[in-house]
């Protein structure tokens, strides 16, 4: 075993026994301090704090136990290891009751010796990477908090607050991206539930018998191809939350089997008999509008007014554009640290650009353009060029702006219309010139002005 980097001290009154063990140590790489009296080790530790300490339970001036009382009080997470006569046993016992990881009777033998330091590494190890684990996880806590201070935030917010710790049923509604999953998140870890499973469960992407033996399970053999039990994802948030998304795309089957679950907490598996009981707070997440759906009659409506007893409306990007600065910031923070770049902030110049765009990818859409500016950056500070075109040359912000000048914006404007040409006729030019009504001639003088290349648009074919 390796030693390197490692502090012990070795406290003994019995000398030739203290440096005899120094020695087997500091043959593997350990860095070794010798004490040979209580009183010298507690100057010792002033000095150093050691990563183990081994200790004899018997000396004159100060027992073993009391020292391991005065260190373990100062250094919690230096591991200490007893020498003990071998009579006794008790006094082995008390040490470990007082904190002590092992002990080892005397005369030591080195080979017991590294059997329990190597106890000691493996623990040291996983406690390192569990601290690791848990800081990033706080980390991404802090992420994954709600930003925003716009009136409909707040109320968001203060909703989510309200709810979490009740079993209420939730309906999150909003655009794509306006941050529905965010809050459910926020839900479930205010709430009392929160060491308890987060499950999620998306209805619009499966089949509506997948969806219903991923939500339900199924017995074995209760279809082709269910070679044995499977529990489904009520089961596995049981005692948490279950988060549905898109409920707007499940089936009449799905939509009749959910309104039993809200009403009894109970269900049976596909294929089976048995009525099994959970206990889930479920989450509702839509893009669609559900009142809408009810007319049309693709949702039923007494699920609908169980679903909607508690609804968090997310309202789309454009509509609380006060929150961009606070949004941006908070994004600069979390990719200036997730990639390790010290980007400080954002040019006014740009800012005002972002604050007057409509996004219509909303939060995510914002997010994701903070990441790609600080991914690609060379500097501090984010400004217009490290934003993606589509943004500075939005055509309602040249006109509500009046960033350019005319010639200018017109110039912008004549670039895109033929870009967006180009791409609905794959890099065809004597098409593109026939529908926008150009000659192929001046259609090429374009090109060539405005530095587009046909290639790239003619790839789209293969
Ligand atoms: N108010 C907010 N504060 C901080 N981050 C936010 C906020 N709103 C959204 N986000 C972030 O934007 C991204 C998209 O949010 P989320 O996935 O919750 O959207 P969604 O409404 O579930 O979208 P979709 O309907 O497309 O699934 C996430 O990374 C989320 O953390
Ligand atoms: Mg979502």
């Amino acid at each position: 075993m390796n030693l390197k980097n490692t502090n012990i001290l070795v406290v003994d009154d019995e000398r030739d026994a203290a440096l005899f063990i120094a020695k087997a140590l500091k043959r593997r790489g350990a860095s070794v301090e010798t004490a040979f009296s209580g009183t010298e080790a507690l100057g010792k530790l002033e000095q150093n704090q050691p990563d183990i300490c081994f200790i004899d339970m018997r000396m004159p001036d100060m027992d073993g136990l009391e020292l391991l009382k005065r260190l373990k009080g100062r250094y919690p997470s230096t591991e200490v290891v007893v020498f003990t006569a071998y009579a006794s046993i008790d006094t082995a016992v008390e040490a470990m009751r007082r904190g002590a990881f092992d002990y080892i009777s005397k005369p030591v033998e080195p080979d017991e010796l590294f059997s329990c330091l190597e106890k000691i590494q493996t623990i040291q190890k996983l406690n390192r990477e569990n601290r690791l684990l848990s800081q990033q996880l706080n980390e991404q806590r802090g992420y994954m908090k709600i930003v925003g201070e716009h009136p409909s935030i707040r109320e968001a917010k203060q909703i989510t607050r309200t709810v979490a710790p009740t079993n209420s049923t939730v309906l999150i509604l909003g655009e794509s991206g306006t941050g529905k999953e965010l809050a459910a998140y926020a839900l479930h870890y205010q709430s009392l539930r929160k060491d308890r499973p987060f499950v999620k469960v998306s209805c619009g992407v499966l089949s509506d018998e997948l969806l219903g033996s991923e939500l339900f399970g199924h017995e074995k053999g209760a279809f082709t191809g269910a070679i044995q039990r499977h529990r489904g994802r009520f089961e596995l948030a049981d005692g948490g939350t279950l988060f549905l998304d898109e409920i707007g795309d499940a089936s009449p089957a799905i939509q009749k089997k959910l309104l039993r679950v809200i009403d009894k907490q109970e269900f049976e598996r596909v294929g089976g008999t048995q009525t099994i009981r959970c206990d889930v707070r479920l989450i509702f997440v839509t893009n669609k509008d559900l009142e809408e759906e009810v007319r049309k009659g693709t949702f039923r409506e007494d699920l609908y007014f169980r679903l909607k007893v508690v609804p968090i409306k997310l309202p789309p990007l454009r509509e609380k554009s006060s929150d961009i600065p606070l949004l941006v910031n908070h994004f600069i923070e979390k990719y200036s640290r997730e990639t390790n770049k010290k980007v400080t902030g954002i040019s006014d110049e740009a800012l005002d650009l972002l604050c007057s765009y409509s996004w219509p990818g909303n939060v995510r859409e914002l997010e994701n353009t903070i990441e790609r500016a600080i991914v690609m950056i060379k500097g501090q500070i984010i400004d217009i060029p490290d934003l993606p075109d589509d943004i500075v040359l939005d055509l309602n912000l040249q006109v509500v702006n009046q960033q350019f000048s005319l010639v200018k914006a017109k110039e912008n404007f004549e670039k895109r219309y033929i870009e967006n040409a180009l791409r609905k006729d794959r890099g065809n030019v004597s098409k593109v010139a026939q529908r926008i009504g150009l000659a192929r001639k001046n259609l090429y003088q374009k090109l060539v002005k405005y530095g587009i290349e046909l290639e790239q648009y003619k790839k789209q074919e293969i």
